[in-house]
């Protein structure tokens, strides 16, 4: 049986932050994950770059059935900490789109730094280390494939359950159930969402066109809507407007798409002597939409008379086409977990349970869930430093 302070179950993006900020505190802090190395999302991300954080971030960008919860610890923890850490180890990035920080090079950067932080942090870092159970018995005792630790402090870490093949498990979730604690239902989140068979017919064969959309999903309360691209996928639809609105969307309900946005698509067709037929419909909506997607969305929406009625109706359907996804393509392909250990079970300035003190948990396992675009990353830094400084 080992003695130490913290025991951080999960080495990645969360976790690593929080066993740096504590061993830095001088905290003896084990780190152990039962993948081979650390960060392989990480590793992963952003296709290999890494969109570390984004200069934008507010609670606003997080879903969560408390939407104020995540205020504190963003607070604590800003895109310009993760920057300063990022250019205090030379690397180098940029902004690719709407606040987006991305690795010029590579996402191996970021876990290299991370590592070297650990290491100077006095981390002691364990890969291939299954955990058995967590336990009390006055402090708590995990249980592992590479012995006993004994610590004052667990902290959870360890995600949510997207890409099962990488080594994501509900264990976050089962010890926070062990200890009483309530997890708000998860599923998968910025995920493509994929068509039944008859819309699977009418648009499938369409695969790899895009457009720049607003999408919009879910109902009042939670409500999402984006302008960005959309793409039409061998089973459905994705794209960055899909993935976002995916996380605001549940089974049964509709998502709107705008496929013109700010543009009246069919005012040429009402002028006086303008040729009105499906010719000239499609030629007016290929200036916005690409020409296949443009000839089929006409063939399928067509009037039976071109009045101007039916012009106008046409046009209030381009900008709210409404599409009933018949379910997502689920964790496999989700980048994220939406749901989690409720964030009213927890302290929002430590992260700690407010039932079982010492116990904590950080990053994607809890409640909230970012928009896409690095908004992920920084709540796993900054609810990692929260941590961090608490335990
Ligand atoms: P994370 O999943 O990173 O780490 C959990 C760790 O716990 C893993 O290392 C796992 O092996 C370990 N673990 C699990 N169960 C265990 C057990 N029982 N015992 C021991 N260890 C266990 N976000 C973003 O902001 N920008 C981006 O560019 C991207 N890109 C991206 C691409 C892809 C393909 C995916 C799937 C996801 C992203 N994300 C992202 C999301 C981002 O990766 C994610 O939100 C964070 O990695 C979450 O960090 P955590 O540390 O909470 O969990």
């Amino acid at each position: 049986m080992q003695e130490v302070d913290v025991v951080v179950l999960g080495a990645g993006a969360a976790g690593l932050m929080c066993a740096i900020e504590a061993g830095r505190r001088g905290r003896r802090v084990v780190l152990l994950d039962h993948a081979e190395r650390v960060g392989k999302k990480i590793l992963i991300s952003g296709g290999g770059r890494c969109n570390f954080t984004n200069i934008h971030c507010r609670a606003e960008n997080f879903l969560s059935e408390n939407p104020h919860f995540a205020k504190s610890a963003l607070a604590r923890f800003t895109p310009a900490d993760i920057i300063a850490l990022v250019e205090k180890h030379g690397i180098r990035y940029h902004e690719k789109t709407l606040g987006q920080l991305f690795c010029d090079r590579s996402a191996m950067d970021v876990v290299t730094m991370l590592e070297r932080e650990c290491a100077e942090a006095g981390v002691r870092v364990l890969t291939g280390a299954r955990v058995a159970s967590v336990k009390r018995d006055g402090k708590f005792v995990v249980e592992t494939s590479a012995g006993e630790l004994r610590a004052e402090a667990v902290v959870v870490a360890t995600g949510g359950l997207s890409i099962p093949k990488m080594g994501a498990t509900g264990f976050g979730y089962d010890v926070a159930r062990q200890f009483g604690l309530r997890v708000v239902e998860c599923r998968p989140a910025l995920v493509p969402l994929v068509f039944g068979g008859e819309d699977a017919a009418r648009w499938c064969d369409l695969t790899g066109l895009s457009a720049e959309v607003v999408a919009a999903a879910g109902v009042k309360r939670r409500r999402g809507s984006f302008r960005e691209k959309m793409l039409v996928t061998h089973r459905g639809l994705s794209g960055p407007a899909i993935l976002q609105v995916s996380s605001y969307w549940r089974a049964g309900e509709v998502v709107e798409i705008d496929l013109a946005p700010g543009v009246e698509v069919f005012a040429p067709l009402l002028a006086r002597n303008a040729r009105r037929d499906a010719g000239a419909a499609v030629m007016a909506l290929r200036t916005i939409l690409p020409g296949r997607l443009a000839e089929r969305w006409v063939a399928l929406h067509e009037p039976a008379g071109w009045t101007n009625a039916s012009l106008e109706a046409m046009e209030r359907e381009v900008h709210a086409w409404r599409v009933m996804p018949a379910g997502t393509e689920g964790y496999a392909k989700a980048e994220v977990t939406a749901g989690g250990v409720d964030t009213a079970e927890l302290d929002a300035k430590k992260m700690e349970s407010r039932k079982v003190p010492g116990l904590y948990f950080i990053g994607e396992v809890v409640d909230v869930t970012g928009w896409l675009g690095g908004y992920n990353f920084q709540w796993a830094w900054a609810s990692g430093v929260s941590a961090g400084r608490a335990v």
